[in-house]
C-alpha cells in the first residue's frame, strides 16, 4: 500500500539502518520488519528515488511484504528489505562506483550480525551478491559457482505462472491457452513468465520501457502495448512485473481485465484498490503469495537444504495457497489482499508443515 511521507518514520518495524556515502552519493537503507519467526530476509533494490523519505517508505512497504511472504509460504524467516537510493538511475552508475556501493552495503549488513539476510531484487543480481558475499556471509542468491543458489528470478516466474493457472481455474477462465495475458516489465522475472505463458498458448501483450526487451519478445510473437496504455488495454490477465503501486483505486475502476496476477511487489497502491477490484469481480492474486517462488528457491536451497524437486513441489503449491486465499475472500466477503493477510497471520502463529 502507498504510505504518506509521515508513515516512513512512524513505521513500527524492528529496525532501520541508514548510511550515506558522499563519494558515490548513494544512501543505504535497511529495514527489518520482523524477526519474530526467524532471521529477516529480503532483497536489495537499487533505484533512483525522488527523496530519502520515498526510499524509507518503499523499504518499509517492501520489508512488510517480505514478512507476509515468508509467513504465507510457511518459511521460517522474518521479513526485511534493503533499498539503495542512487543519485542517478542505475544505468548511469559506473562499475567502480557500483563496486564501492555494493561493498559498503555489505558492510552495513555485516554489522547487523545476521538478523538480516539480503538477496537480489530490482537492479541487483547474483554477480552483485557475489561482491556482497566478499564482505558478509549474510547473503542469499550468490552465483552457483560461488556456493549460492543463483538467480531467484526463474523460480519466481514459475510461481507466478502457477498463480496464473490457479487464478484462471478459480475464475472460470479454464487453462492459459487462448487467454490474453498483458505483461508489464520483461525483466528477469517478466521475461521468463512471458516465455512460459507463450509456450502454454497465451496471446501475449507486453510493455517495457526498454525497447530491447520489447524487440526480444516480438521474436516469439508478443505484441507491444504503449506504456501509457498498460492499464486501459483489455486483457484476461494483467501481470505487473516491473515496479509496485501499479493499481490504485482509479486504475482498479477502469481496468479491463478479469484478473491481476504479477511478480511486482506491492502491486496495490492504496487500501481501496483491493475493494474496488473485488466489487468489480476482478480476481487479484496478492503479490506476496504469487511471487514467493524466489524466496522458496533461496531459503529452500540455502537454509533448508532442498533439492530441485522439493523446490519445484513447494513452488507448485503456490497455486493451492492462492486458491485458499480466494476461498477465504469469498467466504468472508473481504478483498483477496485482506484474506491473504489473514492467512499469513494464521500461518505465522501456527506454521503448517509445508504442503506437497
Ligand atoms: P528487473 O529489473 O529484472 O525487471 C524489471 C523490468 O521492468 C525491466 O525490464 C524494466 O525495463 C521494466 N520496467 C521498469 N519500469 C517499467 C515501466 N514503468 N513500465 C514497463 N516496464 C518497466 O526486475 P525483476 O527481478 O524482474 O523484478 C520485477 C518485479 O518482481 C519487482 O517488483 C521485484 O521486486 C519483484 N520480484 C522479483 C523477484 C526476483 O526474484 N527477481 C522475486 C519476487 C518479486
Ligand atoms: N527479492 C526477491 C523477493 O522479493 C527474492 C528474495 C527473497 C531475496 C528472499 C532475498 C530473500 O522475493
Amino acid at each position: 500500500m502507498a504510505m504518506d511521507p509521515g508513515d516512513a518514520f512512524r513505521w513500527d518495524g524492528e529496525l532501520t539502518l541508514t548510511r550515506h556515502d558522499p563519494e558515490t552519493g548513494a544512501t543505504f537503507v535497511i529495514r527489518v520488519d520482523s524477526i519474530r519467526h526467524g532471521r529477516a530476509a529480503g532483497g536489495t533494490r537499487a533505484a533512483h528515488y525522488p527523496s530519502l523519505t520515498d526510499a524509507l517508505a518503499d523499504a518499509a512497504r517492501l520489508a512488510d511484504a517480505m514478512t507476509l511472504k515468508m509467513a504465507v509460504s510457511n518459511l521460517p524467516m522474518g521479513g526485511g528489505k534493503s533499498v539503495i537510493a542512487l543519485p542517478v538511475p542505475r544505468k548511469d552508475i559506473d562499475t567502480r562506483a557500483w563496486d564501492r556501493i555494493l561493498r559498503l552495503h555489505a558492510e552495513n549488513i555485516d554489522r547487523l550480525n545476521g538478523i538480516y539476510w539480503t538477496g537480489p531484487d530490482v537492479n541487483t543480481n547474483s554477480a552483485d551478491m557475489d561482491i556482497v558475499g566478499d564482505t558478509t556471509g549474510f547473503v542469499f542468491g550468490r552465483s552457483v559457482g560461488r556456493g549460492g543458489a543463483g538467480s531467484s528470478a526463474v523460480n519466481t516466474a514459475v510461481g507466478v505462472f502457477e498463480a496464473m493457472k490457479a487464478t484462471a481455474r478459480f475464475g472460470g477462465m479454464g487453462g492459459i491457452e487462448g487467454l490474453t495475458v498483458l505483461i508489464q516489465g520483461l525483466g528477469a522475472v517478466g521475461g521468463h513468465l512471458a516465455t512460459m505463458a507463450a509456450e502454454a498458448g497465451a496471446r501475449l501483450l507486453v510493455a517495457d520501457v526498454d525497447s530491447d526487451r520489447i524487440a526480444w519478445a516480438q521474436r516469439f510473437g508478443c505484441n507491444p502495448v504503449p506504456i501509457q496504455q498498460v492499464t486501459t488495454t483489455p486483457c484476461d490477465i494483467f501481470a505487473p512485473c516491473a515496479m509496485g503501486a501499479v493499481v490504485d483505486r482509479a486504475v482498479a475502476r477502469r481496468l479491463s481485465a478479469s484478473a491481476v496476477v504479477g511478480a511486482a511487489n506491492n502491486i496495490l497502491a492504496d487500501a481501496e484498490a483491493g475493494s474496488v477490484l473485488r466489487d468489480r469481480e476482478i480476481l487479484y492474486a496478492p503479490d506476496f503469495v504469487s511471487n514467493a517462488g524466489g524466496a522458496l528457491h533461496l531459503v529452500g536451497r540455502e537454509v533448508l537444504g532442498w533439492d530441485d524437486e522439493t523446490v519445484a513441489s513447494y513452488t507448485e503449491a503456490i497455486g493451492q495457497t492462492l486458491t485458499l486465499v480466494y476461498q477465504i475472500s469469498a467466504a468472508d466477503g473481504v478483498p483477496t489482499d485482506v484474506a491473504a493477510r489473514t492467512l499469513a497471520r494464521k500461518r505465522a502463529d501456527a506454521p503448517e508443515p509445508l504442503a506437497r
